[in-house]
């Protein structure tokens, strides 16, 4: 790796439109601020930036439904946030936010140059508009039927009672949410940037020159390049975000994913107005990029580019160690299903606890692959790690120099082969914590450091100084003062993880903070030096804790169940009265399947070749989504034999299956208890 003189971390920015939670923790913000206390304690010059994402539809959408403005929606977020991560100790050197003026100021300048050196392309396109509200919208924004289960207030982006994914123009009855009128296709203009024109580019810096980045992250960028990338808005028909400063532009602003991670450079400019630009320009400096998995494009493909387009010296991300998902008690955390443990409520419930929640977050970060938090793994973690390794090693060693030495640090006069041999795998632990830290292996790093701890355990249970004690005590001063220089290495070695708990052991130790270099050393604690009298680093979390938070959630899910239970499509309403003739006229007739295809370039058709016992005839069905082809061939099914014949796709389709609707909206065709011979009749 080259030697860089600074190193400039980003985290993503929590979007204002709802308090940060453990997902977000465990992804992001948990292990940047662990390599951010790292870097420090090795005395590098870092720069740790962040800030909230303000701008974007789900803003507005918020405003909206609490009745206010979405600036007021992103003030109680920005200041909910900020507060929690401060009270979590993740020490940003700025946390500022989108809605800034210095942020508007850079973002617009941003967008100008770009347009004005022809860096985007003008397109037309036809988007649903609101022709009573004068507002175009988002899909988000249109709400309808489901054409898929029936279900009311379905988005148009999707149906939240079936899951589908939908387009506007599935639903029926569509309608919009701000004034309930109709949406209309109206034309508007938006400003792209033609990412294929960075293809090649990206390859060559990606995939050739960065193959040491997490498997994620590279196999992610690898597919966007490989299935070709297309030009991107860079503007949205919005009213709320960083205005398009060009002329022609009422009424837009900027896509909240261009001007958000400009916010990064605006953060920066705001911290150091007459400075920002080493940070941001300069080849001696390496940006990290830490986020989520469902940033990557944005941050290696989009955000690059944008600064590529740009030029002007802008340095690339030298690496973006993205993270996968946390779940919480094996469900997907959901911010609107309330399925989740937030960080501020947190705080509340256990004070003092900070620790806790950012060793067992680090001990679970979804590095690899999406990972699982619950509380019961939280608990063991709190009571039979750091209480019982940690905290237990670092009382015992204080507890007992207090009771034979008066708190004042023996020196080790007798000292035995034992004591050096311990002491020196911290040499080795020390190696192992760095190389996986500087490789983003934060779980590993912790692991290490834990097993300082455990090595300390071993030691006093291998040398027993409370028994040694009864007839040797310089042999009980060796063997303290072995200890208590494990006690102050692991104040080295959890800086980085457990900020609150190592300033507490400095405090019991009665030392200032230690330099990562310290570690390894053998005399942090010279004999003679006083100690402060002994606290407990760790207390347990008890049952009655854990049930509260298991309760709470559970609430949560029972009311999510109720809540789909009462949305679930109900069976079909019944239909007017038929007359006997009416039902006569119908032909409902065994068929059998010979032959079945997909409808070219359609998901939910099939193409089925039928024998009636009267002839072969073709039905085109639209089943396509509930069976394979292969599944319907040989079937016996019923049809109506007597259809006027339609044409779909181009194909006469003479006819129709007779299919079953259940409650849960899948179709499933109706065959006979018994094979029939073809064409018999039923009515
Ligand atoms: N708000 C986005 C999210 O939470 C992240 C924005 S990162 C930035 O997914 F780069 F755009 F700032
Ligand atoms: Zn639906």
């Amino acid at each position: 790796m080259k030697d860089y003189k600074r190193t400039l971390i980003t985290c993503a920015l929590p979007y204002a439109n709802g308090p940060v939670h453990i997902g977000h923790l465990a992804g992001v913000y948990v292990p940047a601020d662990i390599y951010v206390r790292y870097l420090r304690m090795r005395g590098r010059e870092v720069l740790f930036v962040c800030g909230s994402d303000e701008h974007g539809v789900p803003v507005t959408m918020a405003a909206r439904k609490e009745g206010c403005s979405p600036q007021d929606i992103v003030d109680k977020y920005h200041n909910i946030i900020k507060n929690s991560f401060r009270d979590f100790g993740v020490e940003f050197d700025i946390y500022s936010r989108t809605t800034s003026a210095v942020h508007h100021k850079n973002a617009a300048q941003f967008f100008r140059k770009l347009y004005e050196e022809g860096k985007f392309i003008e397109r037309e396109s036809e988007q649903f508009y609101d022709p009573e509200a004068k507002v175009f919208l988002a899909d988000r924004y249109i709400v309808g039927t489901c054409p898929k289960c029936g279900a009311e207030g379905a988005y148009g982006d999707q149906c939240e009672k079936c899951g589908s994914t939908l387009s506007p123009e599935e639903l029926i009855n569509p309608h919009s949410k701000v004034s309930g009128a109709e949406p209309v296709k109206k034309k508007t203009k938006h400003w792209y940037l033609p990412l294929q024109q960075y293809e090649g580019w990206l390859r060559e810096w990606i995939l050739e020159g960065h193959k040491e980045w997490k498997t994620n992250v590279y196999g992610q960028v690898k597919s966007w390049l490989d299935g070709g990338l297309q030009p991107r808005a860079v503007s949205r028909d919005l009213d709320w975000g960083v205005p398009v400063p060009v002329e022609g532009a009422e009424g837009k602003v900027l896509y909240v994913w261009f001007d958000a991670p400009i916010g990064y450079i605006s953060n920066t400019m705001e911290l150091l107005p007459d400075d920002w630009e080493k940070w941001w320009k300069s080849p001696d400096t390496r940006l990290i990029h830490f986020i989520g998995k469902d940033n990557i494009v944005f941050h290696c493909i989009v955000f690059p580019s944008m600064l590529k387009a740009y030029g002007d010296g802008f340095i690339l991300p030298e690496n973006v160690p993205a993270n996968e998902f946390l779940n919480l008690e094996g469900d997907k955390i959901s911010t609107s299903k309330g399925w989740a443990v937030w960080l501020h409520e947190y705080l509340q419930d256990f004070p003092g606890k900070q620790d806790t929640l950012r060793y067992v977050l680090a001990a679970n970060a979804p590095e690899t692959k999406d990972n699982d938090f619950s509380w019961k793994d939280f608990q063991a973690r709190n009571n039979s790690e750091l209480v019982a390794i940690f905290g237990n090693f670092v009382n015992r060693a204080v507890v007992l120099t207090h009771k034979y030495f008066g708190g004042v640090v023996p020196e080790a006069v007798k000292s035995e082969p034992v004591d050096g041999e311990t002491l020196s795998q911290m040499a080795g632990i020390r190696a192992s914590i760095e190389e996986n830290i500087e490789n983003f292996k934060f779980r590993e790093a912790l692991k290490e450091a834990m097993n300082l701890a455990r090595l300390g355990n071993k030691y006093l249970a291998d040398t027993e100084p409370w028994a040694v004690a009864k007839s040797d005590l310089d042999r009980t001063a060796a063997i303290l003062n072995t200890s208590l220089q494990i006690c102050a290495n692991l104040a080295v070695a959890f800086a980085p993880f457990t900020p609150f708990s190592v300033k507490k052991l400095c405090g019991i130790l009665n030392v200032s903070p230690f330099g990562w270099d310290d570690f390894g050393r053998t005399d942090l604690i010279p004999a003679g030096h006083t100690l402060n009298k002994a606290e407990l680093l760790f207390s347990k979390v008890e049952d009655e804790d854990i049930q509260k938070q298991l309760d709470r959630l559970e609430t949560i899910r029972q009311a999510r169940l109720a809540a789909e239970a009462e949305a679930a499509p109900k069976v079909a309403a019944p239909k007017d009265a038929c007359t006997f003739d009416e039902f006569e006229k119908m032909d409902i007739r065994t068929a059998t399947v010979l032959a079945a295809e997909r409808v070219p370039k359609t998901d939910k058709l099939l193409k089925l070749t039928i024998d009636t016992g009267l002839d072969r005839r073709v039905i085109v069905s639209g089943i396509a989504e509930y069976y394979t082809p292969e599944e319907m061939v040989g079937k016996q099914i019923c049809i109506l034999a007597n259809l006027q014949p339609r044409t779909i796709r181009g194909i006469e389709s003479q006819g129709m299956i007779l299919m079953a609707k259940q409650l849960d909206g899948k179709m499933r065709f109706i065959t006979p208890a018994e094979t029939l011979s073809n064409g018999s009749s039923i009515g």
